[in-house]
């Protein structure tokens, strides 16, 4: 069997998305394994789940200043990362515009999940902005990340409807469930070594997807 990719996952919040990729990792077939969860939150609900499930944490101070990290921290990650042989670097609830030597070393070696069907509502409250824009479809979005807020090159999408009696509760419980199914499919798709970018697209090898498949 070949050797699985090694994996970090950085969140600064609850962590469920850390969850479903970790508990996806556990998995015999599955062809990636998380070598480190890092934060650069001492209270992240992420950091308790790590420890549950056995695996290593870093808490990385990435500065004062909200949503931007410092080059000091962008190079201390990187450097944890070089390390232990990361080969692919997960975004999920990071609430940190990823700059400087991390996002130089990683460029195409990092994914995000956001929480809308991009390029609609980016950045902060994807919910909370589909629904008040009056969409009757939302969905979450797992892409590479570049130097834009969520602007990288889509990988897989998933879509939910947004119902009348929606309220942002609702309606992020509805997306979270897909991005539960979403993440793990996208970091197969790397590990596999299926997805090739050509501009802004990105083709999947193999891919079982068809015209007729609502997905
Ligand atoms: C998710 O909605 C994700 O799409 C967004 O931040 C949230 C993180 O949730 N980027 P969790 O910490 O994974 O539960």
């Amino acid at each position: 069997m070949p050797e699985k990719l090694k994996i970090a996952v950085m969140a600064s919040g609850r962590g469920s998305n850390f969850r479903s990729l970790a508990l996806s990792c556990l998995e015999e077939s599955f062809p990636a394994a998380i070598s480190l969860l890092a934060t650069d939150n001492p209270e992240a609900g992420a950091l308790y789940i790590a420890d549950e499930m056995g695996i290593e944490t870093a808490v990385v101070d990435c500065g004062g200043r909200r949503g931007s990290m410092t080059p000091d921290s962008s190079s201390k990650l990187a450097e944890l990362f070089r390390k232990r042989g990361i080969g692919l670097v997960c975004l999920a609830g990071f609430m940190r515009i990823v700059k400087g030597e991390l996002m130089r070393i990683y460029s195409l070696r990092m994914l995000n999940i956001h929480p809308a069907l991009l390029p609609s509502f980016k950045g902060l409250h994807g919910q909370r902005q589909a629904l008040e824009y009056g969409v009757r479809y939302s969905g979450c979005t797992v892409h590479f990340v570049d130097e834009g807020i969520d602007t990288g090159p889509i990988i897989i999408q998933k879509v939910v409807p947004v119902l009348q009696e929606d309220t942002e509760e609702t309606l992020s419980a509805r997306i979270l469930k897909e991005e539960h199914r979403a993440y793990p499919e996208a970091v197969r798709l790397f590990a596999e070594n299926r997805l090739r970018i050509e501009g802004r697209r990105v083709f999947i090898e193999n891919e079982k997807r068809r015209n007729s498949d609502a997905d």
